[in-house]
Parts: C-alpha cells; structure tokens; sequence
C-alpha cells in the first residue's frame, strides 16, 4: 500500500476587468495580429485596484473546496505558489488561511515563479506522504500587472491576473501506477540562466518591488527541450508513454511553446488544454486555471491519465504526472 495524494476538486477565479490585445495596441506600439500570432493569448484579466494575491486565491480556493465538497477546517495543509505576494512577509497564504477561517494546520507561500504549481504539488505530495497531513490546499495566484512595465510591449502583452487551486487528500491506494492521485513528479532548476526572467527589484536587494524583465527569445529558445526532457523523464519512471495520455496541461505561457512541446513529446494536439489565449500567461496560477477549464466542460473526467508541465524563471521546470 502507498499513501498518494488525490485530487479531490478544482476551482479558479479571473478578476472581473479584461484587457484585450485591441486595448494594449492603444496603451504600447504593437498589434493584436502581433501578439495573437507570437503568443496565441487575445485577452487578459487584470485585478482592481487594491485586490491583492490573496483575495484571488483565496476565491480559487472556495470554488476548489465547494467542488470537492469538503469542509475548510478539514484542510491541515495550505500551500500558495505565488511570485506577486500581498507582502514582503508574512505569507500570502496565511491571508488565504485566515480568509477560510481555518486556525489549524499549516500554511506558506512557494516561489519558484511559473513553476509554482508543479514545485508546489510536489512539495503537497511529500508532505501528504509523510502522514503528517490528511488534507492539502494547493493554489496558485498571481497579480502579474503589478510588477509589468507596461511601457514595455516585449512583456506587457504576455501577462495577466488570476488564481486556481485544488484540494489534495491522502488516500491509501495499491501501490501502482493505475492508483488515482499524483503518481510522479520531477523537478529541476538551473540559476546559471537566473537573469534571463526576473523581476529588478526585491526586499534585500534595492527596497522596491521592482519591474519583471525578460530576454524572451532566451527563453523561447530552452522552453521546448526543458520542459519535453522533464516530462520524459516523468514517462520513463512510471513506464507510460505520451500514447497513455488523456490529457496534457502545460503551463499557459505561450502557445507556441505548448505546441512546440506537444509536437516534440507526440502527444495528440487534440489532448492538450488551451486556455492561455484567454487569461495569457497567468504564471503559478494558469496550470490550475487550465486543469479547472478541463473538468469544470467535462473533458477531464475521473480516472484520466493527466500530465501538467511547466517552466519558468530560475530557470526552473518541472512535470507531474497525475490520475484524475
Ligand atoms: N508588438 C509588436 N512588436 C513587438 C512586440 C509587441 N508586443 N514585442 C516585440 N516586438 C518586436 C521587437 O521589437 C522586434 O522588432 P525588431 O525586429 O524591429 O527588433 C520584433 O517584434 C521581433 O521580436 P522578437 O523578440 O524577435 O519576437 P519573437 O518572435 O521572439 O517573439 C516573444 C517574442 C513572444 C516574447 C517570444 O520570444 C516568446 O514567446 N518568448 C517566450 C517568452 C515567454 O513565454 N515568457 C513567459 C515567461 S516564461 C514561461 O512562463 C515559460
């Protein structure tokens, strides 16, 4: 027998306020042909003024417990995968905690920026299989306009606001690869690539929050090989193939590098999960927007073979490999 996390429910949460590409060309030199045609991503949600990261995760995670039924004081363990905090400390998700009304238990914030969600369903599934915990909260959440220079058309176009989590359990299965819940995951980071995505500011280094930069043709470029080794690497160590895939959910950060990844892994184009044209490039919250759009129209369905994937700055990546 093998303690594995399942998930129970999903839910997600976009601010009420789009941006769309026609929008952004009045703002910045540049086009919705542009933009739609580098990155496939037509809109984008941005937060009001003084709605912070919490507020948005903490309605994810009331979609997310209401979906799977559950009761808040149940839930022992709160991670939020965020890179735009309310605050410098303390963490964003013991905002969120509070927000449930939940006094128990633990909660903290995970950065390793858009692979936030992947790091952070690792880290549930260690700390679910320790014992220690019987009930994970896992949201991802992010105020991306915060920190953008919208003066920058090379970043600006690419990012948004929003949220998504979804409650794990600890469940006594076989043992086996056919077992429900998170069947692997892998992660990986290289800091050699640290300057190529990031944000110029920070607590420790000039007293500000700082504007996110990016050498976008530089990440484009490792994209595609760092995310298809991962996942490979999730396949040889469960022994499935692309083939056994119901459904792959990438990190929504461009459509170009979903293909691009989706193509080079041989899995179907029509078994991959879109939503970046939506909400663009949400960050540690678009792996859980996706997985949510997927269950909420009924084509991820109870027992599905799902493999999410993600890479972002640090360089960091990783992927998981999960039955619904
Ligand atoms: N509108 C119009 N023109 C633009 C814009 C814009 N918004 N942004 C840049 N351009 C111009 C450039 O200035 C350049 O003009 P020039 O030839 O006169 O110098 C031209 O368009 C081509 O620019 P490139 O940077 O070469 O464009 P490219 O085809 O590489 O596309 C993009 C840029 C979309 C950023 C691409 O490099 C990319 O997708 N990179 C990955 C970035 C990414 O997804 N980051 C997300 C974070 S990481 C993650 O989550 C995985």
């Amino acid at each position: 027998m093998k303690i594995r996390s399942v998930i129970l429910g999903a839910g997600c949460y976009l601010p009420e306020r789009v941006l769309t590409n026609t929008d952004l060309a009045k703002m910045v030199d540049t086009t919705d042909e542009w933009i739609v045609q580098r990155t496939g991503i037509h809109e984008r949600h941005i937060a009001a003024p003084g709605q912070v990261t919490s507020e948005l995760g903490l309605r994810a995670a009331q979609a997310a417990l209401a979906d799977a039924n559950v009761d808040p004081q149940t839930i022992d363990l709160i991670i939020l995968a965020t890179s735009t905090p309310d605050n410098t400390f303390p963490a964003t998700a013991v905002s969120i905690q509070a927000g449930l009304g939940i006094t128990g238990g633990a909660a903290f914030d995970l950065q390793a920026v858009c692979s936030g969600f992947v790091y952070g369903l690792a880290t549930a599934d260690g700390l679910l299989q320790t014992g220690n915990f019987k009930r994970a909260l896992l949201i991802g959440a992010e105020t991306f306009s915060r920190i953008l220079d919208w003066t920058d058309r090379t970043t600006c176009v690419l990012f948004g606001d929003g949220a998504g989590a979804v409650v794990l359990e600890a469940q006594e299965q076989p043992g086996e690869r056919t077992d429900r819940g998170v069947l692997i995951t892998r992660l990986r980071s290289d800091g050699r690539h640290k300057t190529k995505l990031y944000v110029d500011g920070g607590p420790s280094s000039t007293q500000t929050v700082g504007h996110l930069r990016m050498e976008g043709k530089e990440v484009f470029r490792h994209a595609v090989a760092m995310i298809t080794d991962v996942v490979e690497d999730a396949f040889r160590a469960t022994g499935y193939t692309a083939k056994d895939l119901d459904w792959f959910v990438p990190h929504q950060a461009n459509k170009r590098i979903i293909d691009g990844s989706a193509h080079k892994l041989g899995v179907d184009a029509n078994k991959v999960i879109i939503t970046v044209d939506k909400h663009g490039n949400t960050s540690a919250a678009s792996i859980p927007l996706a997985l949510c759009a997927g269950l909420a129209d009924g084509r991820i369905k109870r027992g599905d073979l799902v493999m999410l994937e993600a890479m972002g700055g640090g360089f960091t990546w990783g992927a998981a490999l999960v039955r619904m």
